[in-house]
């Protein structure tokens, strides 16, 4: 296959763990026979700096004329003060929705050899786990309508929740088509106790769950998620969740598989074209050293070969690279605890190597 990616690098590390992948996916090319070309774009505060907006238009359409999209971060303390709608944050935002990418998929799984870093008890994480959550990713408070207004105690700023039956439909397929590749178990996750948005998601949910009697779906509040997240995370199979209640569950998640340097994300539209992109965020104090640790993005790369190109023996291949170089017991700062750690680079080769 010949494949074009756009490649948006971004801020921080988001070069160097790009061009990690970068080197992963020609790796792969080569033994597999694919040909990636790849273009790069600007994105977030590089794209600031360089042309006064986080979201230059050239990028988007690069973006929509490609076969997919790789995406490092974005955003630093240079840019932080800037107004609501010109930082880095936003282009982030502007590009899913600009691609339609209502559908994030983001796994949070315990590696074995990693089992040690999980902050969670033993006894908690002896079964492991394998969650998938579902995050709606194009609606939500994150997109409702805002401002500024005169309230009773004088200036007051507002976001609203809003969601249509239409989106919760298309995420809820999304999931429970998920959950039939995987442990056929969605847990929604919601506010019904409380939010009127919360009380339309569920129902629309389990309308949609009886399309799929193979799948059990059942509900939990969204602040007794967070608590079994880390009373008893084997529970969970499929996640499906609200934009902003995916957000914060999904960073729950990562941080006890040990790293938010090893979680990859795909985020899906209803075409092939998706945004791989890790969950972490730019690390500006560590950018540029040669500390990052590039997994998260390198199983980006094989998430988006796996969902965008249905090149499934060469997911696997890099995901299996990636087991190796843990049981191997090579690590990057963030995951080393004691061991000696490696930089970028070398663990970049030394996935290279077992590929
Ligand atoms: C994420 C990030 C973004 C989000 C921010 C940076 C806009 O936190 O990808 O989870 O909330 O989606
Ligand atoms: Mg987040």
């Amino acid at each position: 296959m010949e494949l074009n990616i756009a490649l948006l690098k971004g801020d921080g590390i988001g070069p160097e763990i790009v061009d990690s992948a970068v080197e992963v996916l020609y790796k792969i090319g080569e033994k597999f026979g694919h040909k990636f070309n790849f273009t790069p774009y600007l994105i977030g505060g590089c794209a600031i700096d360089a042309t006064g907006e986080p979201l230059p238009k050239e990028t988007v359409v690069g973006c929509l004329a490609s076969d997919s999209v790789l995406l490092g971060a974005v955003g630093g303390p240079k840019w932080d003060t800037l107004p609501g709608n010109m930082r880095p944050e936003k282009a982030l935002l502007g590009i899913r929705a600009a691609m339609e990418l209502y559908t994030n998929l983001r796994p949070a799984k315990l590696y074995p050899a990693l089992k040690g870093d999980s902050p969670l008890r033993p006894d908690i994480v002896d079964n492991g786990f394998d969650i998938m959550i579902v995050r709606e990713l194009t609606g939500g408070i994150y997109f409702g309508d805002r401002g500024y207004r005169e309230g009773k105690y004088g200036e007051e700023a507002y976001d609203t929740e809003c969601y249509s039956r239409m989106e919760i439909e298309r995420i809820a397929r999304a999931a429970f088509e998920a959950a039939q590749k995987r442990n056929k178990n969605v847990i929604s996750i919601d506010k019904a106790n409380v939010l009127e948005s919360s009380r339309l998601w569920r129902k629309t949910v389990h309308e949609i769950a009886a399309e799929y009697p193979d799948v059990t779906c059942t509900d939990m509040l969204v602040d007794n998620a967070a608590m079994q997240l880390v009373k008893n995370p084997s529970q969970f199979d499929v996640i499906v969740t609200s934009n902003m209640f995916g957000d914060i569950l999904s960073d729950e998640a990562s941080q006890i598989t040990g790293s938010i340097g090893m979680l990859a994300s795909a985020s899906l539209g209803a075409t092939k074209r998706g945004l791989y992109e890790p969950i972490h965020g730019s690390a500006p104090d560590i950018a540029g050293k040669n500390l990052a640790n590039p997994i998260a993005t390198v199983l980006s790369a094989a998430m988006m070969l796996k969902y965008s190109f249905g090149l499934m023996d060469e997911a696997q291949c890099i995901e299996d690279a990636v087991d190796a170089v843990l049981e191997d017991g090579i690590r990057t700062a963030d995951i080393a605890h004691g061991v000696d750690a490696i930089g970028t680079k070398e663990i970049t080769a030394e996935i290279l190597k077992r590929i």
